[in-house]
């Protein structure tokens, strides 16, 4: 179970149970993207079903490679929990496990081109989402890894290894994966991108790397019944609190600091979030995500010291998964034996609290949100919390949780400088800029 360690005002509270209202009431800005709320408890066994069976039918055929296309809130979920529950050294630890690797979240044609290396004398198969289907790096992707896939199989073995995660009536990815016959998920009308991982966008992929989506499903779902409190304890309704108090005070940049590297991406996934539903109007905390001890070497100094417009929440891990003990060495010519008989993970969480003292003190206001180890079920709480806080935050803040406008300008000036059909003034007008 989550535990939250923030101290909002009762004036901050308040703020927050209004944000909640609003939510819970279903009548703010955005108010038709609010599916996910419903997502964990409401989710069909049957749809949890299919991505378990696909799933099993790629392993049975022996798929060592599963290529998942996608950018945004259509692949950071995924990624976020694979990350998070696989061996850090899983390639090699378990080789004949199916691999799930991602593309289409950049435009790089090294990345593209080294990953069609690597698929070389693999068996692959695809897992292509996007909620708008027109969406230009993921299709780009798609374009590469579809023509790598039927030049190695027949048309209709190709159809069984690529599925398309999209919307139910729009968009061309709708189009193609009806005329290829390709097996489809949709993506609910009501649920935007970055809110979608408990829908198949993120269920599929994670059920396909190995992973218990139901446990995941259950922590949301026991996530989701806490956040309906309507009072101070609901952690998403303190979290909400406390970092728009912080906001309020000042402090622009909200760190998400991990002590686990396989936290990296939830960072992302969160960053995200935060960044595409807050960011808009003038406003909005800026999301920043860190390692530690890792960027303790790197960002330490500029968080001790620097401009003092941070914040951090630290999300710690109660338990570990594994145990690994200093042990003590007759010489001791590193001077490590104090450490003698104390695990890597007492030491961490020394570090953590060191580092948390020593962040207050230079005036770093700290926050901490602590699950109770890295698996499906806390992943799965993590979500939701998340998900609810930010919808409540955004909500205190004044602004629409679920558009992006923001993210239309560089896709327009793209366009118009590979000259799209349809954006032949805008081309024009961009070359006079550059001239
Ligand atoms: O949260 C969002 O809505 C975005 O980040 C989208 O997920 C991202 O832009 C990808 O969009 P699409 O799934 O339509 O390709």
């Amino acid at each position: 179970m989550i535990k939250v360690e923030l101290n909002p005002s009762d004036q901050y509270i308040e703020k927050a149970i209004e944000g909640y209202d609003v939510l819970e009431g279903r009548e703010g800005a955005g108010n038709d993207f609010l599916g996910w709320l419903d997502l964990p408890e409401q989710t069909p066994s049957s749809l949890v079903g299919e991505c378990e069976a696909i799933a099993q039918e790629w392993k049975d055929k022996g798929v060592q490679v599963v290529v998942v296309i996608g950018i945004g809130g259509s692949y950071l979920g995924a990624k976020a929990a694979i990350e998070a529950l696989s061996h850090s050294f899983d390639s090699d630890i378990n080789p004949q496990k199916t691999r799930v690797v991602f593309a289409g979240f950049n435009l790089s044609e090294e990345y593209h081109a080294e990953l069609l290396e690597y698929l070389q004398g693999k068996s692959v198969a695809c897992i292509v989402i996007s909620k708008s289907g027109t969406t230009t790096e993921p299709a780009v992707a798609f374009r590469l890894i579809k023509k790598h896939i039927e030049s190695i199989y027949s048309k209709e073995e190709a159809a069984s290894r690529i599925v398309a995660i999209t919307d139910k009536s729009r968009g061309a990815l709708k189009t193609l994966a009806d005329g290829e016959g390709y097996r489809t998920f949709v993506i609910p009308d009501n649920v935007g991108g970055r809110f979608s991982v408990l829908t198949p966008v993120g269920l599929l992929p994670i059920a396909v790397a190995g992973y218990d989506v139901r446990k995941m499903l259950l922590g949301a779902s026991d996530m989701a019944k806490l956040c309906r409190e309507r009072s101070a304890k609901n952690p998403a309704i303190l979290y909400a609190a406390a970092r728009n108090e912080q906001y309020a005070a000042g402090k622009k940049v909200e760190i998400l600091v991990n002590y686990n590297p396989k936290l990296q991406y939830i960072g992302e996934w969160w960053k995200q979030l935060y960044g595409e539903s807050e960011g808009k109007e003038g406003k909005g905390i800026f999301p920043a995500a860190v390692n530690f001890t890792t960027d303790l070497h790197s960002m330490g100094q500029y968080i001790q010291e620097g401009e003092r417009m941070l914040f951090e929440t630290v999300l710690s891990v109660k338990n570990t998964n594994k145990e690994l003990l200093v042990e003590s060495d007759e010489q001791n010519l590193d001077g490590l034996n104090f450490l003698a008989g104390k695990s890597l993970e007492h030491c961490n969480k020394m570090a953590e609290l060191g580092t948390r003292l020593a962040h207050i003190d230079g005036g770093v206001p700290n926050m901490r949100i602590e699950i109770d180890r890295i698996d499906e079920y806390n992943i799965g709480e993590l979500f939701f919390l998340f998900e609810k806080a930010c919808g409540i935050s955004a909500y205190i803040l004044g602004v629409n949780p679920f558009d992006q406008p923001g993210v239309e300008a560089y896709k327009k000036n793209m366009f118009a400088l590979l000259n799209k059909p349809g954006y032949e003034e805008a081309s024009q007008k961009i070359r006079e800029r550059l001239q």
